[in-house]
């Protein structure tokens, strides 16, 4: 049952998008899985189908409060998946828990408390390299890269690996599970050579399913939705699905 985390440390690749769609197609598949918001900004509770104003219990009452409030917070939601939502008020506090001993590692005793009841759990990340992306690194067993197929986006990978490295201090087992190559508009040639620059130096770690770039993509998280609900026969819906039955090959 691993925990799994998008991260890469750079906006608008896909991470919330690829937690979300993966998550969904892993429960269909019959998977026990978990959803944890780890990012202020609260796009995964929304595109879920969540208003961050409307939840009582989130993400940074477990961090501040402690580990036991996480079975309270956790939400049933209708797509199958269970979901740690985030509020605003996770930015909030984030000056205060930096201020704590083992800050970096109050996720990290929140899911164990739950990891035995799933058989995934899948957290996005924010962005930036802060305190709760530091959080997730520390709680993970493998972080999982949305690689926007964009020279821009690929050049941010080393400065993903630095940091993994300097989490291994707090989590030895760290590692880069695998890069989901997203975003793919197959008319550009720059597109199709970040993707083959990808595969050159990463190998086996690139999942052989690529996103396409969509606009389904773009309205299914307007309309609160999963892809697999929204569009369920969009290319979109077809990949993520793909990858959710890679996901399920590489982690068993
Ligand atoms: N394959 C795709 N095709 C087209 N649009 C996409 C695709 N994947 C994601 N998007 C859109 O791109 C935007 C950014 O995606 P997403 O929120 O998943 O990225 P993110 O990495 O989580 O961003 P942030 O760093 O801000 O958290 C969203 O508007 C989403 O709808
Ligand atoms: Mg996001």
């Amino acid at each position: 049952m691993p925990i799994l985390a998008m991260a890469m440390q750079k906006g608008g690749v896909g991470k919330t998008t690829t937690t979300l769609a993966v998550g969904v197609e892993l429960a269909r598949m019959g998977r026990r899985v978990l959803l944890v918001d780890a990012d202020p900004q609260s796009n995964l509770t929304m595109i879920a189908g969540y208003d961050p104003a409307t939840i009582s219990l989130s993400i940074a009452d477990v961090l501040a409060e402690g580990p036991a409030h996480i079975h309270q917070a956790i939400i049933q939601t209708t797509y199958g998946v269970h979901l740690l939502p985030a509020t605003l008020s996770l930015a909030g506090a984030e000056p205060i828990l930096s201020g704590r001993i083992g800050r970096e590692l109050l996720l990290r005793a929140a899911l164990r408390e739950v990891r035995e009841q799933y058989d995934y759990i899948l957290i996005d990340s924010p962005p930036n390299l802060g305190l709760f992306t530091l959080n997730v690194l520390a709680a993970a067993d493998a972080v999982i890269v949305p690689l926007q197929a964009h020279v821009l986006a690929f050049k941010a990978l080393p400065q993903l690996e630095q940091t993994i490295q300097l989490v291994r201090q707090l989590n030895p087992v760290i590692q880069i599970g695998g890069i989901i190559v997203t975003m793919v508009d197959k008319r550009t040639m720059v597109n199709q050579e970040v993707e083959d620059a990808a595969r050159q130096q990463y190998g086996s770690l690139v999942f052989e399913t690529v996103v396409p770039f969509t606009v389904r993509l773009v309205e299914a998280p307007a309309a609160a939705q999963p892809i697999s609900v929204y569009a369920p026969d969009s290319t979109g819906a077809k990949a993520y699905l793909a990858i959710a039955q890679e996901v399920a090959r590489r982690y068993g």
